[in-house]
């Protein structure tokens, strides 16, 4: 019996503490007017100290499992998408798990940096199809502020902390009818690696190190590479952007976000922008602003919605669901 992975609920979590551009530009020589031309960022939320990257991810998947009307113990499939983990094993979903309080099922980590979640979710759906998994919490969680070089300006105005879940569940064809995962594309060109990595590693520095990043050179590849994968899933569906209710990108950078619509030709308003209020969360990204348009109304039961991103290594993907 053909499966497939229909989402049964999604939630975002957002650190306290909010660090607005005025306040940046105490820090480093930067300035409100400069963050919001070049990349939209207005403010961006910070982990306090002690939180960790598992916390806020089991706040996000808290409020999922409630949206989805579920129990920690319904989930038998933990994925967590993250650049930033607690510790350098056990995986961060691994702890994510135990504070859920599930013992049953599989957990483990997907390194995909930007791209993590839709990673992640794609790697979901297919567990989910092939029947080694019934219900996945699938999420994206980042405390960025812990590898920035704040004395950076270049990068420290860009990024912000915070956690998207979204729980999937496998489903006959006949229950699912038009919704689920219809499809994803990935891709990986690790010839990019040097234009975006972090410079410490356990087995190069043994230090956790910090950002590094050629801001024009990961630019000049996002929106093409972005275009790319979006292409190629309308391209295996048969769907064009005429057909989707909702575009969902990564929220880098407001300039990417606009020029990868131009070039589908989509609506803005069609657009999900959340980068003004949560700057660059990396994984986080996309299921926090898949948490932002469900929780006002705007992404409802049957809309037609694509994901993407692109980031570290370089990778990049796209994902369209049912909802
Ligand atoms: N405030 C003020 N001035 C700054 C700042 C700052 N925060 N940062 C850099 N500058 C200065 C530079 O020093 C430079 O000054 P100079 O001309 O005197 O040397 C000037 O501004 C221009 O710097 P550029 O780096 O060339 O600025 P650019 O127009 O390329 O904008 C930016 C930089 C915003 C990083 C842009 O390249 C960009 O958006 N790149 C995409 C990167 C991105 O989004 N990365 C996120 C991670 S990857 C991902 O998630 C897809």
């Amino acid at each position: 019996m053909n499966k497939k992975s229909v989402v049964l609920g999604v939630g975002g979590y957002l650190p306290k503490r909010i660090i607005t551009n005025k306040e940046l530009s105490k820090m480093v020589d930067t300035s409100d007017e400069w963050i919001v031309q070049r990349s939209g960022i207005h403010e961006r939320h910070i982990a306090a100290e002690g939180e960790l990257t598992s916390d806020l991810a089991v706040s996000a998947a808290k409020i999922a499992l409630k949206s989805a009307s579920l129990d920690a113990s319904d989930i038998d499939l933990i994925i967590v998408a993250t650049a930033t983990p607690d510790l350098t094993f056990p995986s961060t979903a691994s702890l994510v798990q135990n504070k859920l309080g599930i013992t049953q099922g599989f957990a483990f980590d997907i390194a995909a940096v930007c791209s993590g979640f839709v990673f992640a979710l794609a790697t979901a759906d297919s567990y989910l199809k092939s029947g080694m998994a019934k219900r996945a919490l699938v999420i994206g969680a980042e405390t960025f502020s812990n590898i920035i070089d704040w004395s950076d300006r270049a990068t420290c105005v860009l990024f912000g902390d915070g956690a998207g879940a979204l729980i999937l569940e496998a489903q006959s064809e006949e229950k699912a009818g038009d919704r689920g995962v219809l499809c994803s594309s990935l891709r990986t060109d690790g010839s990019h690696w040097d234009k975006l990595y972090v410079d410490g590693g356990v087995s190069s520095t043994k230090t956790v190190g910090h950002l590094k990043m050629q801001g024009r050179e990961v630019f000049k590849y996002a929106v093409g590479m972005i275009s790319d994968v979006v292409d190629d899933v309308f391209e295996k569906t048969g769907l064009s952007s005429d057909d989707l209710d909702w575009f969902v990108p990564h929220q880098a950078n407001k300039r990417i976000i606009d020029g990868v619509g131009k070039k589908l030709k989509l609506p803005p308003q069609k657009v999900v922008v959340t980068v003004d209020k949560h700057a660059n969360t990396s994984a986080a990204s996309v299921p926090l602003a898949l948490s932002v348009a469900f929780e006002d109304g705007r992404i409802k039961k049957g809309d037609l919605v694509m994901l993407e991103a692109m980031g570290g290594g370089f990778t990049w993907g796209a994902s369209l669901i049912r909802w």
